[in-house]
C-alpha cells in the first residue's frame, strides 16, 4: 500500500465528502469516519460548526480525532451518547449492492462499532471505488497473539492472508487498538453476508472489514459531481 497519509488532491473525494456534510443539521450527534475522503467532511463540517453549527462528534481513529480538534469540532464518546443521529465514512470498494470493504485505514473495527451505533450509515466515496462485484482484498484486525491460528484459518477458507506492514516503521502495522492487521484476499467475492458472517466467527478476529449495513453512498465524479446512491435505485 501507499503512503495513505501523503496523498494528493482528488476531486472525486473531496466532492462527496463536501456533500455529505449538507445532511448534517444543528443538534446531531455524528459519527466520523476515517480517511482521505472523510477528511474533506471533516473540513467541512469544522467551517459549518465556526459559523454556529451545534454538533457533538465521536470519532474512529487517532486520525479522526486530529482532526476533529484541529478543526475545531466538539467531540463525544459512545459511553456518554450511545446512539448517534449519522455516521459518514469512506469506503475501499462497494458493491451493486452497496456492500463495502473499509480498513484501508486499519481503522475498521472502530469504524463498525460507530456505523452500527447510528441511526443512518453513510458512505463516502470517489467513482473509482464503485464496482459490481468485491474482489478487494479484506482487511482483518487480528489480535497479535492470534496471528498464526488466524492465518491458518483464512487459507483454510480458501483465502489469501498477508500481514500488513508499516510504511514508516519496521515490521508491522498496529491498529488504533494495539492489533495486527492481516489482509485477505479471497477474488471475487459473490457473497459478502456469507463471507462477513464466517470471518466474524473466527477466534482471533477483532473484526472484518466487510460492512453490509450502509444506507446510501455518496459517489463523487471526477468532474466535481456527486451521485446518491440508495438501495431502492438498484
Ligand atoms: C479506514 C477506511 C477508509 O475509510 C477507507 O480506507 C477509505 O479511505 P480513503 O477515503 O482515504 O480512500 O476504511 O480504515
Amino acid at each position: 500500500m501507499g503512503d495513505r497519509n501523503a496523498q494528493g488532491p482528488n476531486p472525486g473525494k473531496e466532492a462527496a465528502g463536501v456533500a455529505a456534510a449538507d445532511l448534517i443539521l444543528d443538534g446531531m450527534i455524528v459519527g466520523l469516519g476515517t480517511g482521505s475522503t472523510t477528511a474533506y467532511t471533516i473540513a467541512e463540517l469544522g467551517m459549518r460548526v465556526n459559523r454556529g453549527l451545534g454538533i457533538l462528534a465521536v470519532v474512529t481513529s487517532y486520525q479522526s480525532q486530529m482532526l476533529a480538534i484541529d478543526a475545531g469540532i466538539p467531540l463525544t464518546t459512545l459511553a456518554e451518547h450511545p446512539v448517534l443521529d449519522i455516521s459518514i465514512d469512506g469506503a475501499d470498494q462497494v458493491d451493486a449492492d452497496m456492500n463495502v470493504i473499509k480498513g484501508g485505514g486499519a481503522a475498521h473495527t472502530r469504524e463498525k462499532v460507530v456505523s452500527h451505533s447510528a441511526k443512518r450509515f453513510i458512505v463516502v466515496a470517489d467513482e473509482s471505488k464503485m464496482t459490481g462485484q468485491l474482489d478487494h482484498f479484506v482487511p482483518l484486525e487480528v489480535l497479535p497473539y492470534a496471528r498464526e491460528l488466524v492465518t491458518g484459518t483464512v487459507t483454510a477458507m480458501g483465502g489469501e492472508p498477508q500481514i500488513r506492514l508499516a510504511s514508516k516503521k519496521d515490521g508491522p502495522v498496529i491498529s488504533d487498538n494495539g492489533n495486527f492487521i492481516i489482509d485477505a484476499r479471497f477474488g471475487v467475492i459473490d457473497d459478502p453476508a456469507s463471507l462477513a458472517k464466517k470471518l466474524s466467527t473466527c477466534a482471533g478476529i477483532v473484526e472484518h472489514g466487510i460492512f453490509t449495513n450502509v444506507d446510501e453512498v455518496y459517489v463523487g465524479m471526477n468532474d466535481g459531481s456527486v451521485e446518491i446512491r440508495t438501495l431502492d435505485q438498484r
